[in-house]
């Protein structure tokens, strides 16, 4: 494609993805940069930093410049952004891009600024920030400009949001900072409490993704993992092997405030649009949504029918690409030119 060049841009605590509009999803990278300290160089960004966590030299900083859905160290975020965006770029155009960022609601003014400011910095001719779960409900295909009721909740890495969509807009919602990284600290926790062991983050999300559960199946009992930690008495390694059960009691009591969430939106939505909702049930996205037994545990407590998203860790990178062919939602996004 030759000419203007649209970019919609999940920069996500855990995850950063760049959609190109009439390409699809061209960058899939976990947000994280590495660099030497002493010279402020960048060595590597995305899948090889990571790899480096808990893992570098003293001289080297493995960093997740997002935290709970925001910038945190507003450098590195932008040294990220303008290294994804030039390699989105580099294949296609010329043109300096309009970019579509998502952003979680409620995030405050000077967050925004910071964002709008990283974005132009980053290269972008214009940018616009789009309310995450409004992207979420594009990028998961619901018919968010209809008055009904859509509801949506994404679960990622450091936030969790609900929220209730009608005419192309949010009615209501709630964001906490409880999310994947809340679960892997539930595991680490576990663990040392229980068996005296002390393991990375890497180990504790393995350990989520292979027997994580929160909704008391039998199959999930039975799930079971192996892994090394460091043994607080004796500063020694020690195997383990985990159960599925086990799991399931460290992370239950996340799993809950999560379902709370979900039903403090409910309550504070006019009936109509619950009816809509409870009609037509609930989506789930996010990395978080992947974990065994979210959708039962959040409809058994509420009540309602969940499903979960097609392709759910790309639904807002998606959502904001396609937001450029919403006039009417677009004119609402806060931007910068
Ligand atoms: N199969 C899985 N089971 C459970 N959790 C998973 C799975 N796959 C990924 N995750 C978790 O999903 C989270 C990342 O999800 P996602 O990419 O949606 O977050 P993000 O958008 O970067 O974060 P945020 O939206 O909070 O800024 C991580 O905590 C990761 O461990
Ligand atoms: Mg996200």
């Amino acid at each position: 494609m030759f000419g203007r060049l649209d970019l919609g841009i999940d920069l996500g605590t855990a995850n950063t993805l760049v959609y190109v509009r009439g390409k699809g999803i061209v960058i899939n990278e976990p947000s994280v940069i590495a660099i030497n300290g002493d010279n402020n160089e960048i060595i590597k960004v995305g899948a090889e930093a990571k790899k480096m966590i808990g893992k570098t030299p003293s001289f080297i900083q493995a960093i997740r410049p997002l935290k709970d859905g925001v910038i945190a160290d507003y450098e590195v975020a932008l040294a990220m952004l303008m290294y994804f965006i030039s390699r989105a770029q580099e294949s296609f155009s010329f043109f300096r891009p309009r970019v579509v960022i998502g952003v979680p609601v409620g995030v405050t003014e000077v967050e925004s600024r910071a964002l709008l400011r990283a974005g132009k910095e980053a290269g972008a001719k214009k940018v616009f920030l789009i309310e995450e779960p409004m992207a979420t409900a594009l990028g998961a295909g619901l018919p968010v400009e209809d008055p009904q009721g859509n509801m949506v909740i994404d679960i990622g890495g450091g936030t969790t949001e609900t929220a209730v969509i009608s005419l192309g807009s949010i009615v209501t919602w709630s964001s906490i900072r409880i999310a994947g990284d809340e679960f892997d600290e539930a595991i680490i926790q576990y663990v040392r409490e229980v068996y005296r062991v002390t393991i990375g983050v890497r180990t504790s999300e393995r350990i989520k993704i292979e027997i994580g559960n929160v909704y008391p199946l039998k199959e999930f009992d039975e799930l079971q993992t192996d892994i090394v930690g460091i043994e607080l008495s004796s500063g020694l390694p020690k195997k383990l092997a985990l159960t599925g059960g086990e799991i399931r009691e460290a992370i239950r009591p996340t799993a809950m405030q999560i379902v709370e969430a979900v039903k403090s939106t409910l309550e504070k939505t006019p009936p109509e649009l619950v009816a809509d909702i409870t009609e037509k049930g609930i989506i789930i996205a996010g990395g978080g949504s992947l974990l065994r037994g979210m959708a039962q545990l959040i409809s058994k407590e509420t009540g309602i029918e969940v499903h979960g998203a097609e392709d759910p860790m790309m639904c807002v990178a998606k959502g904001a690409g396609m937001v450029l062919d919403k006039m009417d939602i677009l004119a609402r996004l806060k931007s910068v030119e």
